[in-house]
Parts: C-alpha cells; sequence; structure tokens
C-alpha cells in the first residue's frame, strides 16, 4: 500500500523531464508471485530542460530492484539510491543504455493497478500512475517512448498480447512461449498494456475509408465467447462514425478489446489493446439489459475514440487530463446520439450530471475541468474531469456550428499529433482554425463549481420589444472565494401563445445562441405583438443552473409545446420538483399530503402522447430522483425528501393505474429481442409504466410484474420484473423471486452482478440486515471492484431510504467497508467514501452522524494516500 504521507503536487510546479525515452523494450518472465521485469531504455538528455547531468530520476514503487546496467557495465550500488518511491541514477553521459532488473509479485497485488491476475489471467492497468508498479521508469506522459515488448510465458498461458503489432514468436528450451509485439507510435507509459492468459477470441476486420485493413479480436475466458458480438458491432460502428465524423482513421494493423472480471474502471484505452470491465464489455439478449447494451456501445466507442483524442494527442501532464476526457466523452455522447435517441441520451446525461457532478461541484472536493493541484491523481478522475469537461467541449461546439468545430479538431490533430500537449493548446486550435476569441471562455478550465443564471423578463407592449436579463454568479469552492463572469453559450427560443416558435431575426431562425459574458446584459427582441414565453437553455447549452419564475401554467404550456424535446422534458421536471418541495415543507410542517392535481393531469397527458418518442415520454414519466432533490436542497432532509417522494409516486400510480395498465399492456409484445432504439423505447416506457403499477401494492397489479417475471424473454423485463416484485411484493413472494432468479443465473458473474444491485437497492429488502447478508454469499469478493460496487456502492448511492437511515448505521457500515476495502484497494476505498463527505449540507442530526463515520475512517489507523485525500478534504 502506498503510505499516506500527505504530498501535494501543484500545476504550476510544472517542468519539462530532465530525460526522454527513445525507445523501451520490456522482457517479461511470468510468474505469479516472481515476475522477472527487464527494462531497457534508450535514455537521452532533453535538450528543453536545461544544462548539465542531474541525475536521473525514475518513478517505482513496491519493486524488488534486481540490477541497474548502464551501457552494458553494472552500475555499482554507490551510483545509484532507491528513493521511498522510486530510484535516483548518477548520470556521466548526454545518452546512454539503461538496464533495470526487478521482480514484481502480480498474485500478491489487490490495488488493480500495475500487473495483476484476474482469474488466473495477468493483465495490467497502468493509468494515471501504475506503470511504475511494473519496473522504474519516467512514469509521466509528456514521455513518450516506441515500445517493445516480450512476453515468457508457460503453456497454460497460450494467449500473450501487448501493444501494436506481433513480430516474432518463439519458444524456450523449458517449452515456455515467447512472443515480442512492437508498436510503432511513441506513447507514454500509461498506455502500455500487457495480456496473458487462456482465453477465446471473436475476429472480424474493418476497412477503413483509405482502403486498410484492420483485424479486429475480441478476447475473453471460454465461457464468455458468446458475449462479445455486440461489442464487436459497436466498434465497427465507432470506427465507421471517427471516419465520417471527425475523418479520423485507425492507425494500425490490428485492434484487440479483452474483458477482464477485476477492473477498477469502466475500461481503458491502451494502445491497440484496449481492456475493458468485463461488466463494459460482454452481452448476450438472454443476459444483458437494454441500458447494458447501451453503455457496452457507449464505452466501446469511448475507448476506441480515444484512439486520436488521447493516444495520437495526449496529455501534458495529469491536470491535462480532462483533454483526453472532456473531449472524448463529448465524442462518445454524440456516436450515441447519433446511433440512438438524441433527446434520450441528453436527458440521461444531463441528469447525471445535475445530480451527481453539481454535488461535486458543491462539495468538499470541487476543483476546476483543469485541477491546480491535487494529492492522488486517482481521486481526479471525476465528473468535473469527465461529464463537466465533456461539456465545456460541447459548448465550444455550441459557440462555432459543426463546421467551425471540425475546422478546429482537424487544426488540433494535425498540430499535435505524436505530442503531449495541454487544455490550452485544444482551445487555441479552435480559436485559430476559426477566427474567434475565447480568452473569457477559458475561465470554464480555471473555475470550479456551479454558475447560476437568474433570468427575468419584461415586454413594453407599445414598442413589442421584450428584453431579457440575464445574471450570471457562481458560488465559492475550496479555495476559490470569488469567481469571474464566463463566456456562456444560452441557447433559447420564444414561444407565442398558440406555443409556436417565434422568428428571432431577419433570416427568420426561431432559435438563437445568445452570448452571455458579462455578469449582467440584457438582450433584446422587437417587433413582438404579444409578451412570448422563453424557452431558456434549449438542450442544456451549458452546465449552468437557470432560475426564471415559471408558474406552473407556464411550464404545462412548455410540457406540451415547446420545440425543444429537451426543454419539454425538463418543464416537466420543473413542475415535478416544485410540487414535491412543497411536499416535503407540509411533511415537515406535520400537514396532511396532498399532490398537487395539475401533476397528475399532466402527468395524464404525457402517457397518452403516442407521437412523441416512447422513450422520451418515459424518461417524462419519472420523478426527479431524491438523489437530484438533495442536490437542490439548501439543506437536505432526507426523512422529508423520502416521504415527499414516496407519496407523490403512489399517489401518481393510483391516479392513472387504468392509464397505466393499458399503456402496458399496448407495450407488451412478442418479437425476437433486438437492442434498436424503438424497442428499448417500448420497453423503457412498459417497464416505467410496470414500476409505477407495482407501488400501489394491489395484488392484482403485482400479478402483472409476476407474469412477467416467469415469461419474459429477455433480461430488461426480467430484471424490471424482479426488481417490481422486490420493492413491492409480499416477503414470501419477493424471496422466491429472488432465489429462482439466482438458481436460473448462478453461473454467470453479469448477471449475478444485477442480482445483487437490485437487493442492496431495494427499500424493502435493501435494509442493512440484508446488505451485510449479500457480503457473506459466495458470489461476494471484497476484492472485486464489481460485487464491491454492486452491493455496497448501490446500497451507498442509489438505495437514498436505507442509506439515510435516522439511526446513522448506514454511514457506520458505510465506513467500515470503506476501512477494510482501502487495505485492498485504495483506489476503490476512495471512490466508495463519497457519499458520507457531504454531510455539511445535511440537518444537523444526521450530518453529524456522517461527519462520526468519516472521522472514524480517519481514526481507524494506516489509510491509503487516495483515502486520507479525500478524507481529510472533507473534514476540514
Ligand atoms: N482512461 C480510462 C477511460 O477511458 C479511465 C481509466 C480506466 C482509469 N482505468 C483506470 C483511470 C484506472 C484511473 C485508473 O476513461
Ligand atoms: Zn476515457
Amino acid at each position: 500500500m502506498k503510505d499516506a504521507q500527505p504530498r501535494t503536487v501543484y500545476r504550476k510546479d510544472y517542468h519539462a523531464p530532465e530525460y526522454l525515452v527513445d525507445s523501451t523494450r520490456l522482457h517479461f518472465e511470468l510468474q505469479p508471485k516472481s515476475t522477472l521485469v527487464k527494462s531497457c531504455l534508450q535514455i537521452r538528455r532533453n535538450p528543453d530542460a536545461g544544462g548539465g547531468l542531474p541525475p536521473l530520476v525514475l518513478d517505482g514503487i513496491e519493486l524488488e530492484l534486481l540490477s541497474v546496467s548502464i551501457d552494458g557495465a553494472l552500475v555499482p550500488a554507490s551510483r545509484y539510491r532507491e528513493l521511498p518511491e522510486g530510484l535516483s541514477i548518477d548520470v556521466e553521459k548526454p545518452e546512454f543504455l539503461l538496464e533495470i532488473h526487478n521482480r514484481i509479485s502480480p498474485e500478491d497485488n489487490t490495488s488493480l493497478e500495475g500487473l495483476y491476475l484476474s482469474n488466473g489471467m495477468y493483465c495490467t492497468q497502468c493509468e494515471a500512475e501504475g506503470f511504475r508498479k511494473i519496473t522504474y521508469y519516467p512514469d509521466r506522459p509528456d514521455v513518450m517512448s516506441k515500445f517493445t515488448t516480450t512476453i515468457v510465458a508457460p503453456r497454460q498461458y497460450p494467449v500473450l498480447l501487448a501493444n501494436g503489432n506481433e513480430i516474432e514468436r518463439s519458444h524456450t528450451e523449458d517449452g515456455r512461449q515467447v512472443v515480442t509485439w512492437e508498436d510503432p507510435f511513441a506513447k507514454p507509459a500509461y498506455l502500455f498494456a500487457l495480456v496473458a492468459g487462456e482465453l477465446q477470441h471473436i475476429e472480424d476486420s474493418f476497412t477503413t475509408a483509405s482502403g486498410r485493413e484492420v483485424k479486429l479480436q475480441i478476447f475473453t475466458e471460454a465461457k464468455n465467447i458468446g458475449k462479445c458480438d455486440h461489442a464487436m458491432r459497436s466498434l465497427k460502428k465507432a470506427m465507421r462514425w471517427d471516419e465520417e465524423v471527425y475523418g479520423r482513421e485507425y492507425d494500425l494493423d490490428i485492434f484487440m478489446v479483452v474483458a477482464v472480471d477485476h477492473f477498477n474502471m469502466g475500461a481503458m484505452e491502451n494502445k491497440g489493446l484496449n481492456i475493458f470491465n468485463s461488466a463494459c464489455v460482454l452481452a448476450s439478449p438472454k443476459t444483458a439489459t437494454d441500458r447494458s447494451f447501451q453503455t457496452i456501445e457507449s464505452i466501446v466507442g469511448h475507448e476506441y475514440f480515444h484512439n486520436w483524442s488521447g493516444n495520437r494527442v495526449t496529455c501534458r501532464d495529469w491536470f491535462q487530463l480532462s483533454l483526453k476526457e472532456g473531449f472524448t466523452v463529448f465524442r462518445d455522447a454524440e456516436f450515441s446520439a447519433d446511433m440512438n435517441s438524441r433527446a434520450v441520451k441528453r436527458i440521461e446525461d444531463v441528469s447525471m450530471l445535475r445530480t451527481a457532478q453539481f454535488a461535486e461541484d458543491a462539495g468538499p472536493m470541487a476543483h476546476p475541468v483543469r485541477p491546480d493541484s491535487y494529492m492522488e491523481i486517482s481521486n481526479f478522475y471525476t465528473l468535473t474531469i469527465y461529464e463537466k469537461g465533456a461539456e465545456v467541449v460541447r459548448m465550444i461546439h455550441t459557440l462555432l456550428g459543426a463546421e467551425g468545430f471540425r475546422k478546429g479538431s482537424d487544426l488540433y490533430f494535425e498540430r499535435h499529433d505524436g505530442q503531449a500537449v495541454t487544455c490550452e493548446d485544444f482551445v487555441r486550435a479552435m480559436e485559430d482554425a476559426n477566427g474567434v476569441d475565447l480568452t473569457r471562455f477559458r475561465r470554464w478550465y480555471s473555475q470550479a463549481g456551479t454558475p447560476v443564471l437568474d433570468v427575468s423578463d419584461e415586454f413594453d407592449a407599445r414598442s413589442g420589444t421584450y428584453s431579457l436579463t440575464i445574471r450570471q454568479s457562481c458560488p465559492p469552492t475550496p479555495g476559490q472565494e470569488e469567481k469571474l463572469p464566463l463566456h456562456i453559450p444560452v441557447a433559447m427560443g420564444l414561444l407565442d401563445s398558440d406555443g409556436n416558435d417565434l422568428p428571432l431575426d431577419d433570416d427568420d431562425n426561431t432559435q438563437k445562441v445568445l452570448e452571455v459574458t458579462e455578469a449582467e446584459q440584457t438582450f433584446r427582441f422587437e417587433g413582438l405583438k404579444e409578451k412570448p414565453l422563453p424557452s431558456l437553455l434549449r438542450g442544456f447549452s451549458a452546465p449552468v443552473k437557470v432560475h426564471y419564475d415559471y408558474s406552473t401554467e407556464q411550464l404545462l404550456f412548455l410540457m406540451r409545446s415547446d420545440s425543444d424535446e429537451f426543454n419539454r422534458w425538463d418543464a416537466g421536471q420543473r413542475l415535478a420538483f416544485a410540487a414535491l418541495e412543497q411536499l416535503q415543507q407540509d411533511f415537515r410542517a406535520g400537514r396532511t399530503l396532498e399532490l398537487q392535481p395539475e401533476l397528475v393531469d399532466a402527468y395524464r397527458s404525457v402517457l397518452a402522447n403516442r407521437e412523441l418518442d416512447q422513450a422520451l415520454v418515459a424518461e417524462m414519466l419519472a420523478l426527479p430522483s431524491a438523489q437530484t432533490l438533495a442536490e437542490h436542497a439548501q439543506k437536505i432532509d432526507a426523512e422529508a425528501i423520502v416521504a415527499a417522494r414516496d407519496f407523490a409516486r403512489r399517489e401518481l400510480a393510483l391516479a392513472l393505474k387504468d392509464e397505466l395498465r393499458d399503456c402496458y399492456r399496448r407495450l407488451q409484445s412478442d418479437k425476437p429481442y433486438d437492442p434498436n432504439a424503438a424497442d428499448i423505447a417500448e420497453r423503457s416506457l412498459k417497464n416505467t409504466c410496470l414500476a409505477y403499477l407495482s407501488v400501489t401494492e394491489e395484488p392484482e397489479l403485482l400479478t402483472l410484474a409476476e407474469e412477467q417475471f416467469s415469461e419474459a424473454a429477455n433480461m430488461t423485463d426480467s430484471a424490471a420484473a424482479l426488481a417490481a416484485l422486490t420493492n413491492h411484493a409480499p416477503d414470501d413472494i419477493a424471496t422466491s423471486a429472488l432465489e429462482n432468479f439466482y438458481r436460473r443465473w448462478e453461473g454467470d458473474t453479469q448477471v449475478v452482478e444485477l442480482w445483487f444491485g437490485v437487493q442492496s437497492g431495494s427499500a424493502r429488502r435493501g435494509t442493512l440486515d440484508a446488505v451485510r447478508e449479500l457480503m457473506q454469499h459466495p458470489a461476494f469478493e471484497l476484492k472485486n471492484p464489481n460485487k464491491v460496487r454492486s452491493v455496497i456502492g448501490v446500497f451507498a448511492n442509489r438505495n437514498f431510504a436505507q442509506f439515510h437511515r435516522t439511526d446513522g448505521s448506514g454511514f457506520a457500515f458505510l465506513a467500515e467497508q470503506v476501512v477494510a476495502l482501502d487495505k485492498l484497494n485504495p483506489q476503490v476505498a476512495a471512490r466508495l467514501v463519497t457519499p458520507l463527505t457531504r454531510w455539511k449540507k445535511y440537518t444537523e442530526e444526521l450530518g453529524e452522524k456522517m461527519r462520526a463515520a468519516l472521522q472514524s475512517v480517519m481514526d481507524s489507523g494506516k489509510i491509503s494516500r487516495d483515502l486520507y485525500e479525500v478524507v481529510s478534504k472533507s473534514l476540514a
């Protein structure tokens, strides 16, 4: 385990590397407890770093050093020093060949960074700083080198993979296999990968726009070979899309994907050899839900798109992480939008941003898209870097238009191909290609916090002038008390009293992007006959909160008439939000709860709307989540939130029972399963209806869930029915459904994870005791992050009611698990603790229990640097 020494790294301290590595030759002799690594580095003094020959300082963690040689001669121990996290070697000449031998133990590596074993398969994870757990190296992204990798392994590991092309294959005298791979593209060490195992694969090919044939392979354990087809289809779609939309072709002759069960995140874009969390690549119609089909498509796209936005052009330092992640998330979101329903994709992404990213931006770990400092970089793979970073790129797209943006990305890729660059370089390429000035826009990279727009309007009937006044502000965040005005694109339209879009300029455009750049600005629209209704921030054109005093009638009107589908949904959310706010107040005051009749009517007409995309209808019927309500609250009163939301959901279900049942019946189908957008939409609406119907807990309606559970021919329907029963059926029925389900699927890792999640997320059974019991289940494994996430993570993040029990037992439980996990996997432990870090936002009694749980983590003894950073910043 890394020690918890609180060191902080600052962006302002960046210096060019003292030495460069022109080539890297690696040689691995794989053994579970004692893998021998030999590394030959062609090293050269960096001419841009200054004079003299300072010592060569290499990073290295938990390595057993065997020997150091320079130009073939052993270096005596007096000429190098082992550091707590590295090696310092005296240097006598500006160019030399350095050879280092060291040992590591993949079997004991539970941190899942560096080289480790997963179900007997060797694999690596080097981003961000995992390569230093393999061998001594200048482990920083601005040191780019050409890698050649030789793997020597016993016969039980027939498949031996690394980056690039296979160039040699032979045997040792004792019968071990020897395979050498060469990657012709210089890359930083974080993109290095190695895999060895008894794996099967499927194969296909892709012909690039310029006519080159690329071999595509997906590797997995034999039992999962039937679950790779969807990922392969997604990969080919992504390759075509990047050619069509960005003009980017793939550059090697082979592209490989490997599925691994033990993985800290979703997937990793290693050059030519992507490694995926099994859950993010394996799917079959019988075993995977629609959601997982879509997630797989977007993650396969994401990692593939990194080949240009991340690999060909990489980051200078880790403060620039959003350069590749924000841009690549924007690219994968547009890919998904083009492949599926654009509006629904946008709604899903914005919902997540508004709950989780806004909460991060308002919490103790708030940081800009380009952070100024960190203690542990693994903690900065955040929603702010990824999702807000993607919104920042999207705003540039909105400001420049699709064509201008493409000119900018072309220039960026051309200018910086093969380089390690900064967010500043990205913005400058956009500016230069378009002749625009994005000086003020750059503040999005340096300022943390969620900006607020206060909008007011005025209509002068005599002159027919409508004025919109927009004031922007941004709350203080840790280390940033004062905020400056940002450059904010506000896409908008104006509706007349018939619900039609009004022309906004001489060309009769009905949508306009207002460029807000000052603290306060007024925009005027002339020649209007009546006061229009503004539709603001269409498509969520900026990651901000908009306050405008809409009346209930106006929101109902926008829900029906706005031509922007996103804003139709958003109007519904605002309406539901106001109703739930009222219910919370009534609950606190001890008044009888009563649901606004307008909300019921609005939901009724949404449900009846057959013209709208049915997936959008499903989204419009969903009440804001408890987490969303919490994010909006001044002080989070968990009990009131749960009471208000449960009440509203039940009232809606009872009032709309007949319509819900009709809709449910109408959407039942025995078409063979296919995860296309239209079918997914129908299943989504059908299962939304089923969920509402089961909330009534009426036996006759629960029968529908029971029938669906026993007859379902796909996992989407099966899982939806299981969730309905687990949450709302009488104990015996719920228990037997869970048992049946497990017996049928116990051999399937991904389905078992889903089964865990249904239980720990259940308001009824997901009590703490049930979750503790699940941790004793033979399929649970604390060393496997997917299992940790599906049991503990789901409980803490998605079981709002049970996690926030007033006795604080949910918090104490989480603290206890975080401490245990930290000894095995600090990265995942530091992420898991997040729900406890927001204690200051809670009502006093509950907040104090949360703080105490957090303090108990701090007091538990030696904790990792990862966990220390999050906990200490949250207690401060
Ligand atoms: N670069 C990966 C991505 O596509 C992120 C990632 C995968 C990662 N595994 C990791 C980051 C482990 C840190 C640690 O977004
Ligand atoms: Zn990424």
